[in-house]
């Protein structure tokens, strides 16, 4: 399974990469308004300066709803850096902008998915990435997990293509159920790709093993 990180915040980017786990970013409107980067110039070089980083799939997203505004907004992005991958919501337009970007071999993310049916779409407009989001759906009762189950069931059964990158991934838990249901991709915050690395057990063993070495070698 790929790791995505899911920030738009560079020390985080550089923190991840330099692990040496990292195969891409994912961001949103959301996540750029929190680091404060204002203005489309200054919003485009942001975008180019993570691909610097990572050297790997960076999702930027459209902010227009409407389909020419998505075309325009995408090819512009898409022109920005080869990593870039173009974010489109799964709104009707956007699904015949992700159409069209596919027929143009640019690559796509349909983001903010809910539903079996909405992915479908997704793969059968050619989308590259689909985004299900695991924790908001959690937020409101549902089970985020399963709807990613389900996609790559479908997926699979009807051989598209379409990765499933499961967005919205809130804790270490929700990336060992990715892997427990074969999503291609998670995209998680910082910490929840740090949690992964904390056993008690390995911190015990660790200090047993130091004080051992200290016992004989001084
Ligand atoms: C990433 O592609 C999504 O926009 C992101 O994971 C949403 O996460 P949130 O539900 O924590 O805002």
């Amino acid at each position: 399974m790929k790791f995505f990180i899911d920030t738009a915040n560079l020390d985080q980017i550089r923190e991840a990469y330099e692990m040496g786990v990292l195969d891409g970013v994912t961001t949103n409107p959301s996540l750029m308004a929190k680091e404060g980067i204002k203005g489309t110039g200054s919003q485009q070089k942001h975008y180019v300066d993570i691909c610097k980083i990572v050297q790997a799939d960076v999702s930027a997203e459209v902010i227009a709803t409407d389909y020419e505004g998505m075309i325009r907004e995408g090819e512009e992005l898409a022109a920005l850096n080869p990593h870039i991958v173009v974010k489109v919501p799964c709104i009707a337009d956007g699904i015949k902008a992700i159409k069209y970007f596919s027929g143009k071999e640019i690559r796509t993310n349909c983001t903010l998915v809910f539903s079996t049916g909405q992915a479908l779409l997704a793969a059968k407009a050619g989308a590259t990435y689909v985004s299900p989001f695991v924790g908001r759906l959690d937020d409101i009762g549902e089970d985020g997990i399963a709807l990613v189950a389900r996609i790559v069931e479908m997926y699979r059964y009807y051989g598209y293509e379409t990765q499933v990158l499961a967005a919205s991934i809130r804790n270490s838990r929700h990336i060992i159920q990715c892997v427990e249901v074969g999503a291609d991709v998670a995209t998680c915050p910082l910490s929840a790709i740090k949690g992964l690395l904390k056993h008690p057990l390995t911190d015990a063993g660790l200090q047993k093993f130091l004080e051992d070495y200290k016992s004989i070698n001084g």
